[in-house]
């Protein structure tokens, strides 16, 4: 099994990416493989709506890491997005990020696949930017896994976050979280329990014609 963990910083090397290779190390543990694909310093675009991606499931804009993002999340079993908190929000760069591999994204991308996010901050907005990053999780029936605080942890660097010790123990129950959903997920495919059928219908959004 395999996690695909996405770096909203645009360091490869921050706090964000640390985070991502705490976690590792415990999914390593478990047997879970993963890799960290960088969105890195370059300006990613934003969506613009176009709507191409609804025939090609892939983004029109190619450049900026999107496509080949949605490329290996089809792969994967599970998902880690981390991010550093500006102004009690997630990065821009990985809400455009995000945004466009979300709406591009045909539904086996994502589906049934289990995910959580992971914030840094230097003091506070942490609570706001999980509230964020979850509702990628859960408009895309993805079970999202949990731990015993709210996903973060505090400091400028590595070394900051190496001393905050109850956030680091926060993110290593919540790899082991996201281990046991992915194992609990395998064996029930192998009991032959299958993903529910989405219901197809109209959209509606609220407006009478
Ligand atoms: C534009 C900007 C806005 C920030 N806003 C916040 C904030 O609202 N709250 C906070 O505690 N830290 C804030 N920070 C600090 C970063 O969240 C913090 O340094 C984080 O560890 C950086 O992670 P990175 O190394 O992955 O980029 C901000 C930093 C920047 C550059």
């Amino acid at each position: 099994m395999k996690v695909l963990m996405l770096n909203g910083g645009w360091r490869a090397e921050g706090n964000s990416d640390f985070m991502l290779d705490h976690m590792a190390e415990v999914l390593a543990e478990e047997g879970i493989e993963t890799e960290v694909f960088q969105i890195g310093p370059a300006p990613v675009r934003d969506c613009m709506g176009c709507n191409k991606c609804s025939e090609t499931g892939r983004c029109v804009f190619t450049d900026d890491g999107v496509d080949a993002f949605l490329d290996k999340a089809e792969e994967a079993d599970g998902f880690v997005f981390a991010t550093p908190v500006y102004y009690a929000h997630p990065s821009g760069r990985i809400l455009s990020f995000l945004d466009r591999a979300f709406y591009a994204a045909k539904r086996n991308v994502f589906y049934g696949k289990p995910g959580c996010a992971v914030s840094v901050a230097r003091r506070s907005g942490t609570t706001a930017t999980m509230d964020v990053m979850n509702k990628y999780f859960t408009i895309s029936g993805m079970p999202v896994a949990s731990s015993f605080y709210w996903n973060a942890s505090h400091g400028f660097t590595p070394e900051d976050l190496m001393r905050d010790e109850e956030g680091m123990r926060t993110l290593r129950m919540l790899a082991r979280d996201l281990a046991w959903l992915l194992k609990c997920i395998e064996a029930g495919k192998a009991a032959g329990i299958e993903l529910p059928v989405p219901e197809s219908g109209n959209m509606t959004h609220f407006i009478m014609r």
